[in-house]
C-alpha cells in the first residue's frame, strides 16, 4: 500500500492544515441504567458493606468463574491485591520478586510494600513483555516469585515462566491489571499463576472507579488472602480474633453493584478492542517506521488495554516526540509511555523506601541495573493508544491509519517541530 492513497494532500494539522479527526473517540466508562438501576438497589438495602451485601460476593464468584478460577478475593485496588498476593505466598522480609521494569510503578512497589526486593529483568522489545530469558537469568538462591505482567493486555509467555518456576521451586504472581478476559493459549488470564491480580481502577478495561482482586485456584492461598484483606480473620473464628498481620482490604457493595454490571459488558467489548486492534495493528505495520507490538501465538484474546507500538525515529527523520505531537493534532490522542525505566524512578536510586526493607539496603544500587530494551522503549521508541478508542467502529481505526500515513508522508517537516 502506498501511504499517498491514504491521506489527503493537506498541510499537517499542527502547521494549520484540516484535522484527520475532528470528532472525539469513543470514551470511557461506558455506563447507563443497569449501573443506575443497581447501584440505587444497593444504596436502597442499607448494605453498603461487603460483609452484609451480596453485590461483592456474587462478583467475586462470577468473575472467578469468568477467568477459570475457583476463587476470587476482591480489594480495594490493584496495588494492595499484588502485596496479599505476595504475603499469602508465604514469602518473607528480604525475598526477591522478579518483576518488569516496563511497567505501572505498582507492580514493583507492591514488593517493596511487603518487605521483599523488587529484581527487575528485561522486557522484550517486540513484545513489551517480561523476557524470559532474561528471568532466568535474574534467578539467584534468593528468588522465591516471579510477578509478569501482561502488559497491555497481551500474555506475557507464561509457558516458558511456569516451567522456569517449576524448575526452582517459585510462586508466580500474575500481574493482570491490564487483562481482564485476555486469553493464553485457552487459558484466562489470572488463572495460570499460583496467584493472579487484577485492577478496577478508572481506565481498567473493567472498572468501578477504584478496586482490586485477587484469582486462584488454591483453596489454601484464597484462604490466607481472604484472612489478609479481612483483619486477619478465620472461618469459624470469633469476630475480635486476628491471626496474621492484615487490615481490611475489602471492596464496598457499590463498587461490588457497578462491577457487577461492567462484567455484563467485559466479554463484548474485549472482542470488539480485539478485533479492531488486530485490524489497526495489520495496516500501521504497512507504514515504514511504525511498529505495533508483535502478537504471540499464543494470545487467543488481548485485552487491549493499550494498543502498543514503537516509532522508528530514522524512518522519519525526526525524534518520537514530533511524531507523536503531529499525531495528536491530527486528532489522534497518543501518549509516548513511561518516560524511564522503574529502577531509574528516584525512589529506587534513592531507595526512598520509608520503613520498608531495612536490612537490604546495602546489599541493593538500583543505578547498576541495566535494561536495554526497556530503556530504548522509554527513551527513544514506545508508545500506545488507549483502549476506548478500540471500542469504536473499523471507520474509527481508518482515521488512525491515516493520520499515521500522513505524518509519514509529511515527515520532511517533523524536524519543525518544537518539542
Ligand atoms: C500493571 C499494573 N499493575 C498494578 C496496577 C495497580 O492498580 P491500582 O491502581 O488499582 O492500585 C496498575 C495500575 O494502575 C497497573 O497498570
Amino acid at each position: 500500500m502506498k501511504t499517498s492513497q491514504l491521506t489527503t494532500r493537506s498541510a499537517l494539522a499542527l502547521f494549520g492544515g484540516p484535522k484527520i479527526r475532528p470528532r472525539p473517540f469513543p470514551t470511557w466508562p461506558v455506563f447507563g441504567p443497569p449501573e443506575e438501576r443497581r447501584l440505587l438497589r444497593a444504596l436502597r438495602s442499607g448494605k453498603w458493606g461487603k460483609l452484609h451485601g451480596p453485590e461483592v460476593a456474587e462478583f467475586e464468584r462470577r468473575f472467578a468463574a469468568l477467568h477459570g478460577c475457583q476463587h476470587a478475593i476482591a480489594v480495594v485496588n490493584g496495588t494492595v491485591s499484588l502485596r496479599i498476593a505476595l504475603m499469602a505466598a508465604g514469602l518473607q522480609a528480604g525475598d526477591e520478586v522478579i518483576v518488569p521494569p516496563y511497567t505501572f510503578l505498582a507492580t514493583a512497589t507492591a514488593v517493596v510494600e511487603a518487605n521483599m526486593v523488587p529484581v527487575f529483568a528485561d522486557v522484550e522489545l517486540e513484545t513489551f513483555n517480561l523476557d524470559p530469558r532474561a528471568v532466568a537469568a535474574a534467578i539467584t538462591p534468593r528468588t522465591r516469585a516471579i510477578m509478569p505482567v501482561h502488559f497491555a493486555g497481551q500474555p506475557a509467555d507464561m509457558d516458558r515462566i511456569m516451567a522456569l518456576a517449576r524448575k526452582h521451586k517459585l510462586i508466580v504472581i500474575e500481574d493482570a491489571a491490564h487483562a481482564h478476559g485476555a486469553l493464553f493459549k485457552k487459558k484466562p488470564a489470572g488463572s495460570i499463576g499460583h496467584l493472579g491480580s487484577f485492577s478496577f481502577q478508572s481506565s481498567k478495561n473493567l472498572t468501578c472507579g477504584e478496586g482490586g482482586i485477587i484469582t486462584t485456584n488454591n483453596a489454601r492461598l484464597a484462604e490466607a488472602c481472604r484472612s489478609i484483606h479481612n483483619c486477619g480473620r478465620i472461618p469459624g473464628g470469633v469476630w475480635y480474633e486476628h491471626h496474621v498481620m492484615s487490615a481490611n482490604y475489602r471492596l464496598g457493595e457499590f463498587q461490588g453493584a457497578v462491577l457487577n454490571t461492567q462484567l455484563n459488558r467485559l466479554i463484548a467489548q474485549t472482542k470488539t478492542r480485539d478485533r479492531n486492534g488486530q485490524y489497526l495493528a495489520a495496516r500501521l505495520r504497512q507504514i515504514p517506521g511504525v511498529y505495533p507490538q508483535r502478537r504471540t501465538a499464543a494470545t487467543a484474546r488481548h485485552s487491549y488495554h493499550l494498543f502498543l507500538f514503537r516509532i522508528d525515529a530514522s524512518a522519519f527523520g525526526a525524534p518520537r516526540a514530533a511524531v507523536l505531537k503531529a499525531l495528536a493534532a491530527e486528532g489522534i490522542p497518543v501518549s509516548g509511555g513511561y518516560p524511564i525505566p522503574l529502577y531509574r524512578q528516584p525512589l529506587f536510586l534513592n531507595q526512598a523506601f520509608g520503613p520498608y526493607l531495612p536490612g537490604s539496603r546495602k546489599k541493593l544500587n538500583f543505578g547498576e541495573v541495566h535494561c536495554p530494551n526497556c530503556e530504548r522503549l522509554c527513551a527513544e521508541q514506545g508508545a500506545w493508544l488507549e483502549q476506548s478508542l478500540f471500542l469504536g467502529s473499523r471507520k474509527d481505526m481508518d482515521d488512525i491509519v491515516r493520520a499515521f500515513a500522513k505524518v509519514y508522508e509529511h515527515r520532511s517537516l517533523l524536524n519543525q517541530v518544537q518539542s
